[in-house]
């Protein structure tokens, strides 16, 4: 299959979920690129729609199974149009969805992407529909194309899960734990920077289990820092990428958070002033409820080993809220442990079970307007303690990573502090598109911070 096979079909790509999945997308887009698509953000001129799905709550599958009803009603009026299921929901629900959308054309597992353009030719030639979610081994997919590369670029290195926590589809819908070859992420960094990318974000589940399972090309290469643990050698190794400004990672799991980790952060300049680091719950009963294979003061040792390092590094965080037989002692502690952490920010979900996991056979006991209500409590206690944090940076200078045009208001310019804190800014003469400026700070959100621009970044020659 080359260059041009599906030349003047037009392909839509509508994406549900985590960046994961907008990650996959783009791998997608390049790949049907590659074979000739034009890539449209206008679904209605679509010849290929393919919904990238997310099953992690109840909601996230209702929405995109709503979408597909949608776009499966359109093929009366676009009687050749190909629909297809990618994504979580696609491993999951696998040949069900054939029975739950009619007129669905294909439904391909999110290992499984790169066998797209052959099924929508197949289905195209008359092939009929298309189930191909599980390959022989669960290789990592190892996608490396890029569409649309901005500034800043999403690279997967960890695919699929294998912690098992009681409540989470995910290793079900993306299969276990696989990490990429070192060589493959770096020479993907590489080209991303020489097409003009100054930061990238490392993507996994649980980043921090990078490499554990299987060697993963990096043991023959020299550690500078004195390094034995994968993914810290792996950052090491992409902080050496020339040209790169800036490096995230995310999801890390707490018993990731090791010596190591911590002193390549502080080490490597390149590494963002960030980390997201999923907490769950703050009491020990549910945490060994949920299985995630830490207590809530090793959780505090983790943030105390990273803040040691690194003094002034902002964490975010990922709660459950009413997971089942959750009291308000668990949830007090849960607030409590927040509230010493002062977290940056977060995500609240309320507990939402899902078929086939482990906590799913237990009763579901929290009522609605409990799990309601702790969501708004903590959503607020994070909006106050996130002001706050933010109040501290008003009259600094500080280093900003313009990424476009401000989604509320076109005529300002968004980017993000090292920390992953959202700036706006009014444009100043001459500035041409995103990059590296200097920002004072004028006023603070909970959320965002407001400032003007007080210098930018030569470009190197
Ligand atoms: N791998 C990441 C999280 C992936 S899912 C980690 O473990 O850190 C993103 C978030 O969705 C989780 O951190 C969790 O807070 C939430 N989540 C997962 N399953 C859920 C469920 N069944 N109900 C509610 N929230 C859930
Ligand atoms: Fe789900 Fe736990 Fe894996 Fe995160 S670490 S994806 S919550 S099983
Ligand atoms: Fe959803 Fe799958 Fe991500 S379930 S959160 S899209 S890994």
């Amino acid at each position: 299959m080359g260059i041009g096979q599906f030349l003047t079909m037009k392909a839509h790509i509508r994406t549900y979920g985590c960046q994961m999945n907008e990650r996959d997308s783009e791998a997608v887009g390049a790949l049907l690129a590659n074979a000739g698509f034009e890539i449209v953000t206008d679904e209605t001129v679509a010849d290929v729609v393919i919904v990238n799905t997310c099953s992690v709550r109840a909601k996230a599958e209702d929405k995109a199974l709503g979408k597909l009803h949608n776009l499966a009603a359109s093929k009366h009026a676009h009687p050749a149009r190909i629909i297809g299921v990618i994504g979580c929901m696609a491993r999951r629900t696998g040949a069900e969805l054939f029975e739950k959308v009619k007129g669905l054309d294909f439904v391909i597992g999110p290992r499984r992407l790169s066998v797209l353009p052959a099924v929508i030719e197949s289905i195209r030639n008359g092939g009929g529909a298309v189930l191909d979610i599980i390959g022989k081994a669960d290789e990592p997919a190892n996608l490396s194309g890029h569409i649309n590369t901005g500034i800043a670029s999403f690279v997967t290195v960890v695919e699929g899960c294998s912690r098992g926590c009681t409540y989470c589809v995910v290793p079900e819908a993306r299969g276990p734990e696989t990490s990429r070859p070192a060589t493959d992420i770096i020479e993907e960094i590489r080209t991303l920077v020489s097409a003009g990318v100054k930061e990238v974000t490392l993507l996994g589940q649980s980043v921090t289990s990078y490499g554990r399972k299987a060697g993963i090309g990096l043991e023959h290469r020299q550690s500078p820092l004195g390094l034995e643990e994968q993914f810290p050698r792996l950052l090491e190794g992409v902080a050496t990428v020339p040209g790169l400004r800036r490096i995230r990672f995310a999801s890390s799991h707490p018993s990731g958070v090791t010596v190591e980790l911590a002193r390549a952060m502080s080490s490597l300049p390149a590494i963002c002033n960030h980390i997201h680091l999923p907490l769950q719950s703050g009491s020990d009963r549910i945490l060994g409820l949920m299985r995630r294979g830490y207590s809530a003061d090793e959780y505090r040792e983790a943030v105390s080993r990273l803040r040691t390092a690194v003094p002034h590094l902002a964490i975010t965080t990922d709660i459950i809220v009413g997971f089942p037989t959750e009291t308000e002692a668990d949830f007090d502690a849960t607030r409590r442990l927040m509230e010493e952490i002062q977290f940056d920010n977060a995500y609240v979900f309320k507990y939402s079970p899902r078929p086939r996991t482990t906590a799913a056979r237990w009763v579901d006991d929290v009522p609605p307007e409990t799990k309601a209500l702790r969501n708004q409590l903590l959503l607020e206690d994070l909006d106050r303690v996130g002001l706050s944090i933010n109040q501290r940076l008003v009259g600094r200078d500080v280093e900003v990573l313009v990424e476009g045009e401000s989604l509320r208001n076109r005529t300002r310019w968004s980017g993000r502090t090292s920390s992953g804190k959202i700036v706006i800014v009014e444009p100043v003469d001459g500035m041409s598109g995103p990059g590296m400026i200097t920002v004072r700070i004028e006023r603070a959100m909970p959320q965002t911070l407001y400032g003007t621009i007080t210098g930018r970044e030569k470009e190197r020659a």
